[in-house]
């Protein structure tokens, strides 16, 4: 595996692959990686001849009062699990490489973003996109892999490729979970041993509202129980617990097309998310 950390040379391995008809997967990620990313990086190698994995922890998709400083990295072992993995290229970008100084432009998804994380976190889904703009353009892959544990990012990501014709293909992965439903997360390391324990009540709610929304009960009493539910069991409070479409993200009210049960909840110092498909009878 070729650790990269200079744009010229990224490009000039990457554009030899393609003149050779390889073709090329992205990966992009803030490291701390774990059984999720890897399950991205094992489908890449599916999908594409090569595969590349970018870390990068993007500071502009963090809001003043998030988790910047505090987000864990381990650059030494990420690159041992991706060589393990049967990486071909690890692109390490320098911050001025990014946002060389003077830096004055941003991609800005409206829409998808409006509601949901896009809300509580004013900023966010600005600095995600404007961030993978930036490495399909440096990586020019043929193909870049998300995680659908971040549904909405996964949605900005498609919208954004549509909207100004970007040659990649963006493929979602289903998300990857620990033994009692919990999804894997690098914030999960935030929680304490009983916050851990209670933390599953997240994944259980929504497939608990999932079977009860196609069930055909109502979908506000569903919604309301969930919630309430989720601090019954030591979550601190919901940000949102909601029934959206599952493309445009607007939320519904009754399940009349194929939805997404998107949640977002506080425990100990964690913001952690989760969604699930909410599909109407055929
Ligand atoms: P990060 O949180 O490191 O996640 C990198 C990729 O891994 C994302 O596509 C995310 O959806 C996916 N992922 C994380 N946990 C997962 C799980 N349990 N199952 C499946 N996939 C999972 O998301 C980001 O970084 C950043 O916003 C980024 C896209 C790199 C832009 O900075």
């Amino acid at each position: 595996m070729q650790i990269v950390t200079e744009l010229a040379t990224l490009s000039a391995i990457v554009q030899g692959w393609q003149r050779d008809g390889e073709d090329v997967a992205l990966v992009p990620t803030m490291g701390a990686l774990h059984r999720g990313h890897l399950t991205l990086v094992a489908e890449a190698k599916h999908r594409a001849r090569r595969v590349v994995v970018s870390i990068f922890v993007n500071p502009t998709q963090f809001g003043p009062n998030e988790d910047l400083a505090a987000y864990p990295r381990q650059e030494e072992e990420d690159a041992a699990k991706l060589r393990a993995a049967g990486v071909d290229l690890l692109w390490l970008p320098k911050v001025e490489t990014m946002y060389p100084a003077g830096f004055a432009t941003s991609i800005s998804v409206s829409g998808v973003t409006a509601d949901f994380c896009g809300a509580a976190r004013p900023g966010h889904f600005d600095g995600v996109a404007t961030v993978v703009a930036k490495l399909f353009n440096q990586v020019r892959p043929d193909r870049a892999l998300f995680g659908e544990k971040d549904y909405q990012q996964l949605a900005v990501i498609r919208r954004m490729a549509t909207d100004l014709n970007l040659p990649v293909e963006v493929i979602g992965v289903p998300t990857v979970r620990e033994a009692d439903g919990l999804a894997l997360s690098s914030r999960n390391a935030y929680l304490a041993a009983d916050e851990r324990a209670n933390a599953v009540a997240l994944s259980r709610s929504l497939q608990t509202a999932k079977a009860a929304i196609e069930a055909g009960e109502p979908v506000t009493d569903v919604l309301a129980r969930a919630i309430s539910g989720l601090v019954q069991s030591g979550f601190a409070s919901v940000d949102y617990f909601a029934l959206a479409d599952a493309v445009s993200l607007e939320r519904l009210d009754r399940l009349d097309r194929p939805g997404r049960l998107l949640a977002a909840a506080r425990i100990g110092r964690a913001r952690l998310i989760d969604n699930i498909a909410v599909d109407p009878k055929a």
